[in-house]
């Protein structure tokens, strides 16, 4: 069976649903609070050891209660955490999270998920080479998605990156990365483009494939540019439905799924991920995807 590594964030979300969203320097009261496992990078994780993939975590926590308890969270999942950073001196990462009408706002404090940096990396650089699929995220150091892409792709590794929280790669990084999956947000800060989408996406054929919520994912297959329709769900709350879907294509893939089919079963994963609160809460198993698919 394929192995997967994913090395990103691990987060607490601290998370308030509000019916108003505070303006600058307002004070609002918002509803009911809670805290979840989060972190898109553990939020990967966790969709694809629910979906039957072999994953294995690299990232960091803090010395403290939430670290802890993510990692036991991660390891009830099925997920392998032997090669998580345990970093002395500094808080786990937290993300403050404001849900309001079924749109959320995020803040992230990154924390611990700073030390997921070259030292740690090059201690754990031999092991990543025992997997096969390589999921990553923006909420880690730019300089270490730099680093794995350059090293992992060296050794045709399949590296799939979500480029969320967006910001700008270069065409060196790009070149390294097998699939990329912003939203229709996100590639245009990430491709440093302002082209037209079926532009941008002829230039990266069976690469690039843009997640644009309800209308579906879009990618062009080197001649034709598809379009792969989402499910139809009732939205409960979208947070974490971009790393269900990478979760999600990353087992796909993992499993030799040719594209198309590959994006079909992370769609069908991402939207039933959105029918419950909470980041890894409605990421489904197996049977479930199987069920709608
Ligand atoms: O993508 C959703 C995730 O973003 C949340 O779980 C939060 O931790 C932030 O990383
Ligand atoms: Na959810």
């Amino acid at each position: 069976m394929a192995r997967i590594a994913v090395v990103g964030s691990i987060n607490m979300d601290l998370v308030v649903e509000t019916d108003i969203m505070p303006k600058k320097g307002e004070t609002v009261l918002g509803n009911h609070f809670f805290t979840a496992p989060g972190g898109k990078g553990a939020n990967q994780a966790v969709a694809a050891a629910r979906l039957g993939g072999n994953v294995t975590m690299f990232g960091s926590v803090g010395i403290d209660q939430n670290g802890e308890n993510l990692r036991a969270i991660l390891k009830e999942e099925g997920v392998e955490t032997a090669f998580i950073n345990i970093v002395e001196g500094i808080a786990t990462g937290v993300a403050i999270i404001e849900i309001c009408e079924h749109d959320n706002r995020i803040i992230v404090a990154s924390g611990a998920n700073q030390y997921t940096n070259l030292e740690y990396l090059t201690n754990v650089s031999k092991e990543l080479l025992n997997y096969d699929v390589i999921l990553l995220q923006h909420e880690i150091p730019l300089e270490s998605i730099e680093y794995i892409a350059n090293f992992l792709s060296i050794y045709n590794k399949t590296i799939i990156l979500n480029p969320a929280p967006a910001f700008a790669l270069s065409d060196e990084i790009l070149k390294c990365i097998t699939y990329i999956t912003p939203n229709e947000h996100e590639y245009k800060m990430v491709l440093n483009t302002s082209d037209p989408m079926d532009e941008v996406l002829k230039r990266y054929p069976n690469k690039l494939l843009i997640t644009r919520g309800e209308e579906g994912v879009t990618y062009c297959d080197g001649t034709n540019i598809i379009t792969v329709p989402s499910i139809n769900v009732e939205i409960v709350d979208t947070t974490g439905a971009g790393d269900t879907f990478t979760g999600a294509f990353g087992v796909a893939i993992s499993e030799g799924q040719d594209l198309l089919k590959a994006i079909h079963f992370a769609n069908c994963a991402a939207g039933l991920s959105i029918t419950k609160m909470g980041a890894q809460k409605g990421m489904p198993r197996l049977d479930e995807v199987l069920k709608i698919r």
